[in-house]
């Protein structure tokens, strides 16, 4: 098995049965705030888009390149698609051209022919990636690898029960922007970087205790900053509270607590994986001394990136958009739809929008428990995000559901909370659709240990679709013993409680009297 480095999370996996392309990111990510560490735009990506089979982990930007699994990707690929509650990142493949899917079922393992086998594990809660995140497993003549990128399951079991695995590919570096965003005293923000940072170390060493591969490879992150104004955020090796350590850096420390298997995987690098032997091949004559060298690098760089950079912002701007009208009419109805979140955020949201010069311009109320959206006189607020105007506008132009997933992982804005962070607001900025959000409300609610029912019609069922979690008291229609859910269109037959529409989605229903 050979697993070669495409940059960031990507690799591709050759076997003599196959190939497997994994997250292949090149194109800026996140309003241009992240570039790929290394340079990946060399490698020659007509030949390794020619794969057998694509894998997108999620629909995290820096996994997930539209542009460029469209110019460069195979539509001949077949695509390994984890089990995820919604269609998304089908929808997005096929409108790409892809027309052939492997749909794997979580913890599964899937014989794909000739002695190559994978397993997937699709991670489903609002909370992982943008609603959803997976790992990949692939087997080949006895050799195995784990490609966990950056999903973060509670623990690995349904791997090592597969066997030893050879290769561990994982994520060890910083992928958010807590706490640099955070608008505290500068020995705070440092106090709690350093702690970040320690803890995503900690993290990453425990999972790898856990698999006790024998190579171990840190992969997905960092990303770079190359523009000036998020320069700050690459780690230079001088600040130990960054928490976007390299690749070089996390080997040292690794190595230091007392390992020896850890593998570094430039774009370009080329390892060969036999049951004794990793044979590791690079695109330079000295990692160590490429690493050393990590500013002149990023600086020329820069200088590369500079015009796209420059493009990307000029096309953010929609000064005709009326911010306040168009959010209002976005968000209040989904606002409407939503129980769990709006019980379980604390307080109003401020979105302070700023011109180019910083200058707040505008300031809106997004008031989550209250299920509105106003403009921002003077009152209590439990967070404030403070950003471009520019921003919310292309937000708003390109009718993006998933805030996080652009605005928040751009870490261009600042912020401000009152009291201990609340996933809930982010889950709520996640979920700016009704099938994100139907789905990240029955999610939270399933948690609960009573799950609620209703009455229907003569009939007692489950609240939430067993489908993706929409709201039956809202989207149900009952026929006799059938119970069409309009959100999309799958039915349950009520007496059985049997899924007409599909295997495994049964509905606890019964009559009421
Ligand atoms: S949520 Fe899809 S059919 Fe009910």
């Amino acid at each position: 098995m050979r697993v070669s480095g495409t940059g960031h999370a990507g690799m591709r996996i050759d076997t003599p049965a196959g190939s497997i392309l994994c997250d292949p990111w090149v194109n800026p990510a996140f309003f241009a705030s992240w570039f790929p560490f290394p340079d990946n735009s060399h490698l020659d990506w007509e030949t390794l888009g020619r794969a057998d089979y694509l894998y997108i982990s999620h629909l995290h930007r820096d996994h997930f390149d539209a542009e460029h699994l469209r110019r460069f990707v195979s539509k001949q690929a077949t695509v390994l698609l984890p089990d995820y509650p919604t269609s998304e990142l089908e929808v997005e493949l096929r409108e790409l051209g892809f027309t052939s899917f492997v749909r794997t079922r979580s913890n599964e393992p899937v014989a794909l022919g000739d002695g190559l086998t994978i397993m997937i594990q699709a991670l489903t809660s609002p909370t992982d990636g943008p609603i959803g995140d997976s790992s990949l497993w692939v087997e080949h003549d006895g050799i195995r690898l784990l490609n966990q990128n950056d999903a973060r399951p509670a623990d690995l079991t349904e791997f090592a029960k597969l066997g030893h695995v050879h290769a561990h590919l994982l994520q060890f570096s910083g992928a958010i922007w807590y706490p640099m965003v955070y608008e505290s005293p500068a020995a705070t923000r440092n106090a709690l970087g350093k702690r970040k940072r320690s803890r995503q170390i900690d993290r990453t060493i425990r999972y790898i205790d856990d698999i006790k591969a024998s190579w171990v490879f840190p992969i997905a992150g960092p990303p770079c900053f190359l523009d000036e104004e998020l320069w700050t955020f690459n780690d230079l090796g001088a600040d130990e509270a960054n928490t976007f350590i390299d690749q070089q850096m996390f080997i040292d420390l690794y190595h230091g607590r007392g390992h020896a298997n850890g593998v570094i995987l430039l774009p370009g690098s080329e390892a060969e994986l036999t049951e004794e032997e990793c044979a590791v091949r690079h695109p330079v004559s000295d990692v160590r001394q490429f690493f050393d060298h990590k500013e002149d690098y990023l600086l020329a760089y820069r200088e590369r990136q500079r015009p796209v950079i420059e493009a990307e912002k000029a096309s953010w701007r929609h000064p005709a958009i009326d911010v306040y009208g168009l959010l209002k009419r976005r968000l209040e109805p989904l606002l409407d739809e939503s129980t769990y979140l709006a019980e379980h955020v604390d307080g109003p949201v401020l979105l302070d929008l700023l011109d180019d010069d910083g200058k707040s311009v505008e300031s809106l109320l997004i008031d989550i428990p209250a299920r509105q959206v106003r403009r921002f006189v003077d009152e209590e607020v439990s967070y404030r995000f403070s950003t471009k105007r520019t921003l919310i506008e292309h937000l708003l132009h390109t009718g993006e559901a998933d805030w996080v997933n652009s605005l928040f992982l751009s870490c261009r804005f600042s912020a401000k909370r009152d009291g201990p962070y609340n996933e809930a607001v982010f889950a709520f900025f996640k979920s700016l659709s009704r099938e994100r959000m139907q789905y990240a409300e029955g999610w939270y609610i399933d948690q609960q240990p009573d799950a609620e029912d209703v009455t229907l019609d003569g009939w007692v069922v489950q609240r939430r679709c067993p489908h993706l979690k929409a709201d039956l008291s809202r989207f149900a229609v009952i026929d006799g013993n059938v119970l069409t859910c309009q959100m999309h269109g799958w039915q349950f037959d009520l007496d059985t409680g049997q899924c007409l529409t599909s295997a495994d989605h049964d509905i606890r229903a019964r009559h009421s009297n």
